[in-house]
């Protein structure tokens, strides 16, 4: 039966983290997989995830399923969140949440969706992107195009992206990233993003916007802007949002996928579609993460401890670019990477090719994806002077 099974490569990003666990040097650092780690080198679980934990051991009284679309009392209050408590959109019943396996399995069941419902509807997808959007929806059967978003010189080029999405036809989905572009760093300005509004709006294309960093870009509020002008402004919009990085639930994949449509009506036709998809992917979703989310948004003193846990960790990172940028200076390599300091999120793109990507890993223990993506909020402060050197020693 198997002997015509080949083998795959090992995933790109998650195949680093066993990398780095099996490499014995004292001295690695790692930067690969997006996952935010503190000043001890630890990926926390907030103090608002422990208490909210702590009240569901007290207060659980089930583990029968939950239904197709989750926690509804989750999927309200991821709304508020996403969207802006109040927005007319939940007020109008033209919008709902449905739980999903984390953000990758929101885009899951978005390309499922897609794929039963607008048959031969193309997705563009930024170049680069997460290549995980690459192969979850070609693995739905979906034709899978880009436009270009860095240009050679790694900066954001956004006449070249405006130009393509121009000529993209009428219909097809575009992914966007609402914040902390993965693996880039480089955000649209506003300004940007109500041009890539008005292309949108005028070739009639479905956005699907991909939202894993809420929070870790400018604020909680800040980095939902792009959001809720897509959603003020269009009829339909497709949002996929993760709990992993903000709410630190990596492992409890909890994640939504939010739906914005023309009416309440024509919603829960789109409903009953993704509830039959999602039945058949994975039944009903894990209720564990969704349930410490609920706690948490759901009681103003938790969510209070949250917003200031996330803060903290934003703010980390973004002292972590900058220090990284002065510790480079000496090396005379500080405007050669002051896109580190500009970009936003987790990830940077540094520029750095995979030569030197190797050479990093090689003969200093750096870790980071072959493209040139380092995970930024994986750094150490106390090891900034080492990576700048090792940095410079491969340019
Ligand atoms: C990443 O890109 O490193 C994160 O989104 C984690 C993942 O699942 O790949």
């Amino acid at each position: 039966h198997f002997t015509k099974v080949g083998r795959v490569p090992g995933d790109p990003i998650l195949g680093l983290m066993d990398a780095y666990r099996a490499d014995p040097n004292p001295a690695k650092i790692d930067l690969g997989v997006g996952v935010y780690k503190d000043a001890r080198g630890l990926t926390p679980i907030p103090y608002a995830v422990k208490l909210a934990e702590q009240h569901l051991v007290d207060s659980e009284t089930t583990k029968t399923y939950i239904g197709g679309h989750g926690d509804a009392a989750f999927g309200q209050l991821m709304l508020n969140l996403v969207l802006g408590a109040g927005n007319p959109l939940i007020t109008a019943g033209r919008t709902g949440a449905t739980q999903t396996p984390g953000g990758t399995g929101a885009l899951r069941l978005a390309a499922e969706f897609i794929a039963a419902n607008m048959p031969g509807r193309g997705v563009w997808l930024s170049d680069p992107t997460w290549p995980i959007h690459e192969t979850i929806f070609a693995g739905a059967g979906i034709k899978v195009a880009h436009y270009p978003y860095v240009d050679a010189a790694n900066r954001l080029d956004v006449e070249a992206m405006l130009a393509a999405l121009e000529r993209v036809p009428t219909g097809d989905v575009v992914l966007l990233h609402a914040c902390c572009h993965n693996p880039t760093g480089f955000d649209l300005g506003q300004d940007d993003w109500q041009r890539v509004l008005d292309v949108v709006r005028a070739r009639e294309l479905l956005p699907l916007i991909d939202f894993a960093y809420q929070g870790f870009g400018d604020g909680l509020e800040q980095d939902a802007w792009s959001v809720r002008l897509f959603a003020e402004a269009l009829p339909e919009l497709l949002i996929t949002s993760s709990c992993s990085k903000n709410f630190g639930l990596y492992r409890e994949r909890t994640g939504a996928l939010i739906v914005c449509a023309a009416d309440a009506d024509k919603l829960t036709d789109v409903r009953s579609q993704l509830a039959f998809l999602a039945r058949n992917l994975w039944s009903t979703p894990p209720a564990h993460g969704a349930a410490v989310v609920a706690t948490i948004l759901g009681d103003a003193a938790l969510k209070a401890q949250w917003v200031e846990e996330l803060n903290a960790m934003r703010q980390r990172v973004a002292s972590l670019r900058s220090g990284l940028v002065e510790a480079l200076q000496p090396f005379g390599l500080a405007e050669r990477f002051a896109h580190i300091g500009v970009q936003r999120g987790m990830f940077s793109y540094t520029g750095l090719s995979p030569e030197q990507v190797a050479r990093l890993r090689a003969e200093f223990s750096v870790y980071m994806v072959s493209t040139g993506r380092a995970n930024v909020a994986g750094l150490d402060a106390s090891r900034i002077g080492d990576l700048a050197a090792a940095i410079a020693k491969v340019c």
